[in-house]
């Protein structure tokens, strides 16, 4: 058992939480969200993506949340960057990480960035090396690695490709997604397995949706196998435009009560995180999707 002591928490409830929001949701909100997590002892948060307003709305405003953040010591900002475009204005804005984002299916890119899989390659590599060259970190995402909303399965193989390809071209850490959360334990471990054969285990994280409810089950299979790094977003805010019926990330909130069970350290205030969750539910006027949330909530 290869288990971590130690887990680094990736908050995207900003970016993947709220990109699918039908409401335009203010600046100011978005702000208080990402200042209200960092408060919680999170250190990377996801802020906002450079992606075309005209795909996704929400994001519209990504120049003014980074000139807006008040940013805290040692918290990384990362956003999402497509193409050359989004990370010149990522970079205008004072980003100082960005992600590039990719598909482990032909059928998903098409629908989400517009171009196959290998274009999307050749399109981030100068994102890559503009960024290197302006000293930005880089992290890569493969979306659809446990299964694709349009062509169905997805070849662990495909993963490890596209992995591989990301991690080579000088993604420092490549995210592994379960865009529409199919994944289930032993489907996870053979993703995880094949990509290991080809990417250094200490540069994947694990970005699972919990549509199906099998999020901290794929977590616990990822964590046996040495993964420590999760994507989650508070409250389990979110789903993907080009993902139909995708729900939300891995609550942050049942994240961060699965590691502490396990002894295994965050840094995260839980109780602080449920009352954010339950902060920005109220905003979108809804209840928090966190069940360790609920629990702790209700014992108020
Ligand atoms: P396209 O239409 O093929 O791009 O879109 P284009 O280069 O032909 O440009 C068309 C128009 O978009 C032009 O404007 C460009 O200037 C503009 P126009 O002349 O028509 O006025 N444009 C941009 N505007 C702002 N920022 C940019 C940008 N690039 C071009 N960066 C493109 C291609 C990639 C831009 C588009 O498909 C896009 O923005 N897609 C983003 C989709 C997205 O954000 N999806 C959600 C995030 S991914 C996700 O959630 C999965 C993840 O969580 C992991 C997981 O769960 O698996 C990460
Ligand atoms: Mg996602």
């Amino acid at each position: 058992m290869n288990r971590p002591e130690r887990v680094r928490i990736v908050e995207v409830g900003p970016r993947d939480g709220l990109q699918n929001e039908a409401q335009f949701v203010p600046t100011a909100t978005k702000l208080e969200l990402i200042d209200r997590l960092g408060a919680c002892g999170l250190r990377t948060i996801e802020a906002t993506a450079f992606v075309s307003p005209k795909w996704v709305p929400q994001m519209a405003d990504a120049a003014e949340v980074m000139h807006g953040l008040n940013r805290r010591a040692g918290v990384g900002y990362p956003v999402l960057v497509p193409n050359l475009k989004g990370f010149e204005a990522a970079l205008v804005a004072g980003a100082q990480e960005v992600a590039v984002f990719g598909a482990a299916s032909e059928a998903f890119s098409q629908k989400n960035i517009n171009c196959s899989v290998a274009e999307s390659l050749d399109r981030f590599r100068p994102v890559v090396a503009a960024a290197q060259a302006a000293n930005v970190k880089v992290r890569g995402y493969v979306s659809c690695a446990l299964g694709c909303p349009y062509q169905g399965a997805v070849q662990p193989t495909a993963v490890a490709e596209v992995a591989e390809a990301m991690h080579d071209m000088g993604c420092y850490e490549v995210s592994l997604g379960d865009t529409i959360g199919v994944g289930t334990p032993g489907a996870t471990r053979d993703m995880i397995e094949a990509v290991a054969r080809r990417v250094p285990l200490d540069a994947l994280a694990g970005h699972y949706h919990d549509t199906y409810g099998m999020a901290i089950a794929n977590i616990s299979a990822a964590l046996e196998m040495g993964i420590a790094v999760f994507d989650a977003s508070v409250a389990g805010l979110g789903g993907c435009p080009y993902a139909a019926g995708a729900s939300g990330n891995v609550a942050t909130e049942d994240v961060v009560y699965l590691l502490n069970g396990l002894g295994i350290a965050t840094g995260v205030d839980l109780a602080a995180l449920a009352e954010t969750g339950d902060w920005i539910s109220r905003q979108l006027g809804r209840e928090t999707g966190s069940k360790a949330a609920r629990a702790l909530l209700a014992k108020r």
